[in-house]
């Protein structure tokens, strides 16, 4: 099998935003403790987060991180995060029906991320709470001082303001699990107050108003229309979420759900443009794609969990060899969408439908999915050019004329480098790939990663890694060709730099 691409140095879809890199913490199962803090670990520092566990988030490079949810946040009083700790409140979690200890709030946090090299993206509760608790929040992290809250942090320790640039007006409102779940008016409206008296607090902020929380939903796209009619002229962004799984066991169907990522941001760019020509606007609406990822394999193992302690195994996927390509294909899904969407969260980073994996009281390894999104965080910065690309197709249960090539190219002009990302969805087969770089002048291969494995179904854990890139992929370039045999099912990173 072959197929055939052309890259050419003026294709370009736009300069990468690298928040499309960002990822996810919320107060959820293990994600925080247990996961990012554990106080009493051997590698814990003076304020109990796990340093084996930063240092893995450093080699993934995550530029931004949200934060405290999730459902979570819909039912989250954020003055029980701050001041000092053995004061806090011990309180009944109700999203995931826990005990939330509020050992770790916003304070912490955000110094935590500031280490790990990462900004935050704060949600805000618009399920129990409102206007008042999310301007009193702003204020407590943002105003430099000589208020009452923003006095209040000064007092907790924290003399200079956060900073806190990107805001998320409440979580996957359009719910009905959500704690305060609304009507797409009742959102609209509070969402637009919300924005009001948030900006007028800090004119520098960004805002990011709920869209759907999957294509599934039956409100789905009305109600992107619906808020943002209300929202439109007041906010910079419109969220979406995605996740999937292969239930059925049909990899093949499995690995082309990438088309329907792909139809869902499509569908939220056009409904955008209709509510900007319904309102005569000049603005554009960029997209954040603020949680993705497969989630499907801890789901029966989820309802065996008895309520109410403290940071239970929850959401604890253990994600194998297909679900690796999957991530990578989804990854390929943003980077060709780089003119609009503009920030995207891999939900979420550690334990919890996570990258990232720890033992209580032990080591810290990496899932699978771990090395698709090191490398396009690694390598996908520059600017997204559109391949265009000449496949084999194949139809699946729900897709028709699935490309077995997916791929996308990223050209980082200050280093010289143009990165490929390919993934070949042929389940027997390798693809032969023919790529023409001749608008490159003077490039040299540096190194073809592939991620490969017979077992579809391979997984890592703590003691074997089994799962992971090697850079023997056989790609050449020769007179501004880049061939390379593409193994079956595998993910691939083709970088070239000028000589
Ligand atoms: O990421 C896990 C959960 O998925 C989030 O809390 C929620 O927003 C979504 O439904």
């Amino acid at each position: 099998m072959k197929a055939r691409m052309i890259v050419d140095k003026s294709f370009r879809i736009a300069q990468v935003d690298k928040r499309i890199y960002g990822s996810f913490i919320e107060h959820l199962g293990r994600a925080v403790y247990g996961g990012i803090y554990e106080p009493g670990h051997e590698t814990a520092d003076a304020g109990g987060f796990r340093s084996d566990v930063k240092e893995l988030i450093k080699e993934l490079n995550v530029p931004i991180i949200r934060y405290p949810g999730g459902n979570f946040v819909s039912g989250y009083n954020w003055e029980d995060g701050v001041g000092p700790v053995t004061e806090r409140p011990k309180r009944l979690e109700l999203a995931w029906r826990t005990l939330e200890p509020n050992e770790v709030g916003t304070n912490e946090f955000i110094s935590w991320a500031k280490e790990v090299g990462s900004e935050v993206m704060m949600a805000v509760n618009l399920g129990t709470r409102g206007i008042d608790a999310a301007r009193n929040l702003l204020e407590y992290t943002n105003h430099p001082g000589g208020t009452y809250w923003s006095d209040l942090r000064r007092s907790h320790g924290y003399e200079q303001p956060h900073k806190i640039k990107t805001w998320c007006l409440g979580n996957e409102m359009d719910g009905p699990w959500q704690i305060g779940h609304k009507t797409s008016a009742e959102y609209g409206r509070l969402a637009l107050e919300t924005a009001k008296a948030m900006r007028l607090v800090d004119p520098a902020i960004e805002l990011v108003s709920c869209g759907s929380s999957s294509t599934g939903m039956p409100t789905f796209p009305e109600w992107e229309a619906a808020t943002l009619d209300h929202t439109y002229e007041a906010v910079d962004y419109i969220s979406l979420h995605q996740y999937y799984g292969n239930r059925d066991n049909d990899t093949a169907n499995y690995l082309a759900l990438t088309l329907d990522m792909d139809h869902f941001i499509h569908t939220v760019k056009s409904t955008c443009d209709y509510i900007k020509a319904k309102k005569r606007s000049k603005k554009t609406m960029y997209l954040s794609f603020d949680e993705w990822n497969v989630w499907y394999h801890s789901n029966d193992a989820d309802r065996q969990i008895d309520p109410w302690s403290v940071a239970p195994p929850q959401l604890e996927d253990v994600y194998n060899f297909e679900d690796a390509i999957l991530v990578g294909s989804m990854l390929i899904t943003f980077l060709r969408h780089a003119d609009r969407v503009k920030m995207a969260c891999l939900a979420q980073l550690v334990n919890v439908i996570a990258p990232i994996m720890t033992e209580n009281g032990g080591r810290a390894w990496k899932q699978t999915i771990f090395y698709p999104y090191l490398h396009v965080s690694k390598y996908g910065r520059g600017v997204s050019l559109l391949p265009i690309v000449d496949s084999p197709k194949y139809d699946s249960k729900d897709f028709t004329d699935v490309p077995y090539l997916d791929s996308a190219v990223v050209h980082n002009e200050a280093d010289e480098e143009i990165t490929i990302f390919a993934v070949n969805r042929h389940l027997e087969e390798a693809l032969d790939l023919e790529c023409d770089v001749r608008s490159f002048e003077g490039y040299r291969l540096i190194e073809h990663i592939v991620m490969e494995h017979d077992d579809l179904k391979a997984v890592n854990t703590a003691s074997e890694e089994t799962v992971k890139p090697h850079n023997r992929g056989e790609a050449k370039l020769d007179s501004g060709h880049v061939t390379a045999r593409l193994a079956k099912a595998s993910w691939n990173v083709i970088r070239l730099k000028k000589a």
